[in-house]
């Protein structure tokens, strides 16, 4: 396994729309197991999209679990995932490991019903809410070019350097 460099902020390759995945062989499951490698190494994420190693495959990591009192599923590897369904909204605090610098706020769907498939290509429907919810709208917009310094309402008001939060527990991202 390895740990894979980390695109940031303004590297345009972070702007490029992932293919989808169509082969589930070995080298996709090599290239998923760097890419939590990568997820966990440094500041441990709570998600990680392909997009940020610079591979351009609709594929995404989340894991909430480490976040106490939050509904999960675990360790999610989601491949081609898409959002079924959306119920309600709520604005929270989020960071990237793409966008060191800053937090922002952004609103998301509260709840989501969504399908992918899983590293051997087999068919998933999940239904998630809250921060898990957040964690995978967050990375499925790396997979089409979107970070959440794009979603947020005011840049004046909305962005925040990080190093003013550090001290208070930064919420960490993806
Ligand atoms: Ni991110």
């Amino acid at each position: 396994m390895a740990v894979l460099d980390i695109l940031t902020l303004p590297d345009e390759r972070l702007r490029r729309v992932a293919e989808p995945v169509t082969i589930f062989d070995e080298a996709l499951r090599a290239f998923i197991a760097d890419l939590e490698e990568t997820r966990r190494s440094g500041p441990a994420a709570v998600g990680i999209a392909a997009t940020q190693v610079d591979v351009l495959k609709r594929i995404v990591i989340v894991d909430v679990s480490g976040r106490k009192n939050t509904p999960n599923h675990g360790y999610l590897v989601l491949i081609n995932p898409e959002i079924v369904h959306w119920e309600g909204y709520e604005t929270a605090r989020e960071g990237c490991l793409s966008v060191p610098d800053y937090t922002g706020n952004v609103i998301r769907a509260t709840r989501i019903r969504l399908t992918a498939n899983d590293p051997w290509g087999r068919p998933l429907e999940l239904e998630m809410e809250g921060y898990e919810a957040r964690a995978v709208q967050h990375e499925m917009d790396h997979l089409d070019g979107t970070l959440f310094v794009d979603r947020v309402v005011s840049r004046r008001t909305d962005l925040f350097r990080r190093k003013v939060y550090q001290k208070g527990g930064q919420p960490k991202g993806g």
